[in-house]
């Protein structure tokens, strides 16, 4: 059994950028489980599947075969064997996962892949559920979380890096009805498992909440 840090909270925290420093320093993998749920959306779009066609989710996401692979240090996501991580970090994609997340079938397709890389290596896992589902035992639970607007401003630099066209207010009010969609969908919503640590990270810079995490995770280790 690897020793597990669970960082779980809502879209654009911060969580896979803090969570990547963190393993580099740790010396641990990163599991992006986000991008696992992504690769799944690719596929339903592709299919011509749209965000509110349940009976589309149940009948191709089992035809989405999704496995990870590691090029040093960098999670790879396979979908039936194609690397698709260039492909999956679109608005598009990422309210197709939000939508068809909510599904148990394509939850219970991704539920083994997680606990095995989490039983088989020392990790850091970020995603909505893995303090409170995924990972119930881990070591060491953090929650992480930002307002809406300084997580839309953080989305929005991204897309402009990327040379994508967007605009702060639309970004902002698609993240809200994100957050609304993870907590309270029926199975395995977003919210902060009890015994996770809470670390609002809206006036924080990167440097400071990753020392900070890795002070908390210090903390786990020497109990
Ligand atoms: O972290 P992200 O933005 O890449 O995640 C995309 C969507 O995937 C998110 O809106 C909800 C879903 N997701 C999930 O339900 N459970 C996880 N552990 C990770 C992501």
């Amino acid at each position: 059994m690897g020793f597990n840090v669970a960082i779980d909270g809502p879209a654009g925290a911060g969580k896979s950028t803090i969570a990547k420093l963190v393993a580099k320093e740790k010396g641990y993998i990163y599991v992006d489980t986000g991008a696992m749920y992504r690769a799944i959306a690719l596929y339903l779009i592709r299919k011509g599947v749209g965000t509110e066609d349940n009976e589309g989710f149940e009948k191709y996401c089992s035809e989405a075969n999704v496995s990870i692979e590691y090029d040093n240090g960098t999670q790879i996501v396979l979908l039936n064997g194609e690397n698709v991580n260039g492909l999956i970090r679109t608005q598009e994609v990422g309210n197709m996962a939000s939508a068809s997340s909510t599904n148990g079938k394509v939850r219970a397709q991704l539920l083994e892949l997680q606990r095995k890389l989490a039983r088989e290596n020392d990790v850091v896992m970020d995603g909505r559920d893995i303090g409170t589902n995924i990972l119930p035992n881990a070591e060491c639970k953090i929650y992480l979380t930002a307002s809406s607007r300084v997580r839309a401003e953080r989305r929005y630099l991204e897309f402009k890096e990327k040379g994508t066209d967007c605009d702060l207010d639309t970004i902002e009010k698609e993240i809200i009805e994100r957050d609304e969609r993870d907590m309270n969908r029926e199975i395995a919503p977003l919210k902060q498992a009890e015994d996770a640590v809470f670390l609002d990270t809206s006036d924080m810079t990167i440097e400071e909440v990753k020392d900070k995490i890795i002070e908390i995770i210090d903390n786990c280790q020497s109990k």
